[in-house]
């Protein structure tokens, strides 16, 4: 039975993933066996009840004897610069090289749009997780003068981008998608383009029953707000498919259904909302669980629990067609009441 590690996290981390537990309670009656849940109680109160953000035994124990971890949400104003987050969430996706960032983006009801007509929108964004801006290369010179300069350098290795590209194609591949978009910006940054483009193109030729094309990520902006049907499987940096995702996530319906993964496939993969821990309404029990039961639901179909996944997928599209829905999506129910209503859904089938 595959070992899960459960990290709640803070504010409504905690909140939203009681009910993703419970969901996951539901599919191991119905789909036994299910997986057994470990609680890790990493967070803020941790950190300051004890000063340690996370042990290097901690890492060890999470990357080794868990099959799975699942992530709240962490974040928390009592933590000045939030620095257990960074260390416990950024350190898990860079320690475990957890180089992809999938962030799927699925309408499940036209009103929930913000755009007039937005047809049947699936994406599936996937977003390099350990390169670009994001390794923190570079330096300040002058800093505090006016002629301060700040170099915030852009790492792409072939190794990078072969590897996401891969695994965009293979899961075009696995769920019978047609087309593979890539975007970048490789009119303004040419060196960063033609290695992406160069990849691409190559890892494309491993798949010749998917079509591909390209995009600059200006006008991908622009044409996933005008007509965001016409794109299935997106490829990019960690950079613009960090604030593609976050676009896509409005455009279906908002934060707090979307969910994601962060794999290094065959060897680790986190689960958890989009969301953060919302301290503005964190404690009200107003919070939407959609995203961490959905990042539940992606965590079940990883560890080869398809059939669960399923159920639990077709159980959160029930309960936004029955109008059982938190109030950022409209609705008038709790947090617990959402989450409750979908575990007896998954049970009863
Ligand atoms: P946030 O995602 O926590 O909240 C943004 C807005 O969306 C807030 O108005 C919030 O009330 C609302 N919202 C978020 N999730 C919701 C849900 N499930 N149901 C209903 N409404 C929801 O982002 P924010 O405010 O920028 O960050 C708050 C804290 O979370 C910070 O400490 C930040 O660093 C952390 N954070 C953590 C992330 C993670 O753990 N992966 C991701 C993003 C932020
Ligand atoms: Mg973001």
């Amino acid at each position: 039975m595959p070992r899960v590690a459960v990290i709640p996290g803070d504010g409504i981390g905690l909140e939203v993933m009681r009910e993703a537990v419970r969901v996951l309670e539901a599919v191991e009656s119905r789909f036994s066996p299910g997986c057994e849940l470990v609680h890790w109680d990493l967070g803020a109160d941790r950190f300051l009840r004890d000063g340690i953000t996370i042990t290097d035994e901690e890492f060890a124990s999470l990357s080794n004897d868990h099959d799975a971890i699942l992530l709240g949400a962490l974040g928390d104003p009592r933590v000045p610069g939030n620095q257990h987050a960074r260390d416990i969430l950024l350190g898990l996706r860079f320690r475990l090289d957890l180089y992809v960032n999938y962030r799927p983006a699925v309408l499940l009801d036209p009103a929930l749009s913000p755009l007039k007509a937005p047809g049947d929108i699936r994406l599936d964004i996937f977003r390099e997780n350990t390169e670009g801006v994001y390794v923190n290369l570079g330096g300040t010179f002058k800093e505090g003068t006016d002629r301060e300069t700040a170099i915030q350098e852009d790492l792409n290795t072939f190794t990078g981008v072969e590897r996401i590209c891969r695994a965009a194609f293979e899961h075009a591949v696995k769920r019978g998608r047609s087309r593979v978009t890539l975007v970048d910006k490789a009119n303004a940054m040419p060196a960063a383009g033609r290695l992406w483009r160069r990849v691409f193109a190559l890892v494309a030729s491993d798949f010749p029953d998917i079509d591909t094309d390209a995009m600059y990520v200006d006008a991908m902006a622009m044409d996933l707000v005008r007509r965001p049907t016409r794109y299935e499987v997106i490829v990019t940096g960690n950079l613009f498919g960090d604030i593609l995702s976050d676009l896509a996530a409005e455009l279906v319906g908002g934060l707090g259904a979307a969910a994601s993964a962060n794999v290094h496939p065959g060897r680790h993969a986190l689960f958890e909302p989009v969301h953060g821990s919302a301290p503005d309404i964190a404690g009200q029990g107003v919070a939407n669980p959609l995203g961490a039961i959905a990042s539940a639901a992606l965590m079940l179909d990883h560890l080869g629990h398809a059939e669960a996944a399923q159920a639990v997928e077709e159980a959160v599209v029930a309960a936004v067609d029955g109008g059982v829905r938190t109030a950022d999506m409209g609705g008038d129910r709790s947090t617990e009441q959402v989450g409750t209503w979908i575990a007896d859904r998954v049970l009863s089938g």
